[in-house]
């Protein structure tokens, strides 16, 4: 899918497994995968602005914290996150495991 050094801290990826778009983000060394789909209209998630781990959807602005999954205070819209592992050197994605919304 990836290798882990194409993603170094501060870069992201955009990938598509399984037909889905899916984003990767490395926030000072960790990788997070989310839907490449805003929870709230469905824009592409790929060009938000990122400060720090919270991410500016550019549609209409809500925010995600990608370290916690969830927007303080945004009730249920969060972006549907994926586990991503790291084996020998390739990002390895489990789509079918995705957390619930
Ligand atoms: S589509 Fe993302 S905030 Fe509206």
């Amino acid at each position: 899918m990836a290798q882990a050094d194409e993603l170094l801290p501060g870069q992201r990826k955009l990938v598509f497994v399984d037909g889905r778009s899916i984003v990767l983000f490395n926030i000072d060394g960790a990788v997070h995968a989310i839907d490449n789909s805003c929870p709230h209209n469905g824009a592409s998630l790929a060009n938000g602005r990122l400060e720090g781990s919270v991410l500016q959807c550019p549609a209409h602005g809500l925010r995600f914290d990608l370290a916690k999954s969830c927007e303080p205070g945004s009730g249920s819209l969060c972006p549907r996150k994926f586990p991503v592992q790291e084996v020998e050197g390739s990002l390895i994605l489990q789509v079918d495991s995705a957390s619930a919304p």
